[in-house]
């Protein structure tokens, strides 16, 4: 047993000290909260076995994440010398400061065409399970490739003649040798990719919804609540779930009754029958900050959205009252933008050799 050591050894000033000291007064006893509403707490339980928070920090994948490549991911992203008239950039179709999307049916690109498909949000994409309206790239990273020689997005030649282009940017390599340490010609279109994709990881929106998921109650209107209890109600649920509230799973648009489309979906992909009109399910974070909706960005309202969603998919007629109550919880799923983090870079000047837009 180890000895207490006598009192009489303390040294005596520092006992009275001790005493002198003024004790921080005990805090009140915090006011016992109103008994939840067992309701209220049982419709947060069903909501959580369906839905997942978004993840407090992003989530890696096939990715390596530092500082130096999610900065370099952001100046790619605000990049127009990745496009053949040098006008558009990744952001032209996805503002970052206009929740990730451009506002129209179907997107201009290169001498304004017009694409087929309405351009999605990148917000919170790096959590679904695959990229594209028909899932055709499987992460945000292999995503990144594609516009960029898309002869009616970017419409660059090859991705040689891009990476000629990064390299003639002397700002650029400082940038890829911080963002990809130890490699000997970090400037590649893979590595543009990935470091593209690292700054989509980083784009989460967490909202009302995420912290009433964490068990904030109060985190959700009396209204929110009851639209939470109408959207799971009217089977909304069997697709739009999980972390992204949707991005989980493809399933076909008109699967109770026909929705007139032209656009095959994952039949182009994968040519089986079944895939038909099948469509990654949309993700409905921000979703009243993204129209128009559906792939053919055909549908201006999310009302309308909502009503032909339960008409199609689900076979039934919502009272205009539902409607509105599932809007009003939508509204939970939208987030604050991260401004600081998007605010648009400097881009890195030209070089001597960097080669002008070419418009034809
Ligand atoms: C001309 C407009 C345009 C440009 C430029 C553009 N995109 Fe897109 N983006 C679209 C459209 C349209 C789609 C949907 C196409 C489809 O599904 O077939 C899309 C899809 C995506 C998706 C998939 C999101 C999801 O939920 O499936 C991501 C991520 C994305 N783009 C990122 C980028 C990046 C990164 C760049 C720059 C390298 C870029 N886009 C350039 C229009 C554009
Ligand atoms: C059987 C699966 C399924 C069910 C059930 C379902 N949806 Fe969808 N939802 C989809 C698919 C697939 C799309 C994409 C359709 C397309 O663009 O062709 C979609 C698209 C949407 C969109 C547009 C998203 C965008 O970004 O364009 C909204 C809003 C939406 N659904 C809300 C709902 C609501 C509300 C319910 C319940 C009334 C519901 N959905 C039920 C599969 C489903």
């Amino acid at each position: 047993m180890r000895p207490v050591p006598a009192l009489a050894t303390l040294p005596l000033l520092a006992l009275l000290a001790a005493c002198e000291t003024p004790q921080a007064p005990t805090p009140p006893a915090p006011p016992t909260p109103p008994a939840a509403d067992p309701a209220a707490v049982a419709l947060q339980a069903r909501a959580a076995s369906l839905f997942q928070a978004l993840p407090a920090q992003p989530v890696a994948g096939s990715n390596e994440l530092s500082a130096a490549r999610v900065e370099l991911g952001k100046t790619l992203f605000f990049e127009t010398r990745m496009s053949k008239n040098q006008e558009l950039s990744c952001n032209s179709c996805h503002s970052l400061d206009k929740y990730g999307v451009d506002g129209k049916p179907t997107s201009t690109g290169f001498k304004g065409q017009l694409g087929g498909r309405n351009s999605p949000t990148v917000y919170n994409a790096s959590l679904h399970l695959a990229q594209f309206w028909d899932g055709r790239a499987p992460d945000v990273e292999a995503q990144a490739k594609g516009p960029i020689l898309n002869p009616i997005e970017m419409a660059m030649p090859d991705d040689a003649h891009v990476v000629t282009v990064l390299k003639s940017i002397p700002g650029y390599a400082p940038l890829f040798a911080a963002a990809f340490p130890g490699q000997a010609d970090p400037i590649s279109y893979d590595n543009m990719a990935t470091a593209i994709g690292a700054f989509e990881r980083s784009l989460l929106t967490p909202a009302p919804f995420d912290r009433y998921l964490g068990g904030d109650l109060s985190a959700l209107s009396p209204e929110q609540q009851v639209g939470l209890a109408t959207f799971m109600d009217t089977g909304c649920t069997t697709c739009h779930a999980g972390v992204t509230v949707g991005g989980q799973m493809y399933q076909k648009i008109g699967l109770v009754k026909p929705y007139d489309t032209t656009d095959m979906g994952r039949f182009d992909i994968t040519h089986e029958e079944s895939d038909k009109m099948v469509f990654k399910v949309p993700s409905l974070r921000n979703i009243d900050h993204t129209a128009p909706y559906f792939h053919d960005g055909k549908v201006a309202t999310l009302d309308q959205a909502i009503l032909l969603m339960a008409d199609h998919q689900l076979g039934k007629q919502l009272e205009p009252a539902q409607v509105a109550q599932i809007t009003t919880f939508l509204g939970s799923l939208t987030g604050p933008l991260p401004t600081q983090a998007i605010a648009p870079p400097t881009l890195p000047e030209s070089g001597p050799d960097t080669p002008k837009a070419d418009p034809t």
